[in-house]
């Protein structure tokens, strides 16, 4: 399972880049919101620091218009992915990008069928919710599972993002039941890096070695 970092702040960008685990990003309206910049202008920079898949959001609501905002985005940098909503104008949108070549990622995914639709219009990615589905009493790993199920009996290769990461055992349960990707907030990719044992490992074995060395 790879990493995407589901942020638009670029300080953030920038340090898990440094860190060298990371294939993509995601943005979505809300984190977009919390920035004070330009949506085009931090796109702008984001591509500039990360090669892999960029999403960025449509905020347009019909096909057409969708169509339109998703190639004046896609213009921004080759590795920008549109990132569309599971409605039927998206869908219709999905397929009008998939014929041009335009990488897409179906966003607010909550159902397998959902998912399946998306994958048949020709999506690159589809994004299912974890933590929201979670919030409201329901499974989100149980639908990452059926999903992967439904891809591979069906050689679908639309890859599966698992999204909405709330902490870290959302993304070894998203690896071992079959997302291709998960997009972490900044937050819990440091979570994902300590442990206490570890930080108490180093402290002895430094602890250690300057006694040894004094
Ligand atoms: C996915 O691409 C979305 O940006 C994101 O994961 C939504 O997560 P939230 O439920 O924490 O807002």
């Amino acid at each position: 399972m790879k990493f995407f970092i589901d942020t638009a702040n670029i300080e953030e960008i920038s340090e898990a880049h440094a860190v060298g685990i990371l294939s993509g990003v995601t943005t979505n309206p809300s984190l977009v919101a919390k920035e004070d910049v330009s949506f085009h202008d931090r796109l702008r920079e984001i591509t500039s620091i990360v090669s892999g898949s960029v999403s960025a959001e449509v905020i347009a609501t019909t096909a057409p218009e969708m169509i339109e905002e998703g190639k004046e985005l896609a213009k921004i940098a080759p590795n920008i992915t549109i990132k569309v909503p599971m409605t039927i104008d998206g869908l219709k949108a999905v397929k009008a990008f998939s014929d041009e070549g335009i990488k897409t990622n179906v966003t607010l995914i909550f159902s397998a069928n959902q998912a399946l639709l998306a994958a048949r219009a020709g999506a690159t990615y589809v994004s299912p919710f974890l933590g929201r589905l979670d919030d409201i009493g329901h499974n989100g790993i149980e639908l990452i599972s059926t999903i992967s199920e439904i891809f591979n009996i069906h050689n679908l290769d639309t890859e599966i993002i698992a999204a909405s990461i709330r902490h870290p055992i959302h993304i070894t349960e998203a690896a071992l039941n079959g997302a291709h990707i998960a997009t972490v907030p900044y937050k819990v990719i440091m979570q994902l890096c300590n442990h206490p044992l570890t930080d108490q490992g180093i402290e002895k074995f430094l602890a250690d070695w300057n006694k040894k060395n004094d």
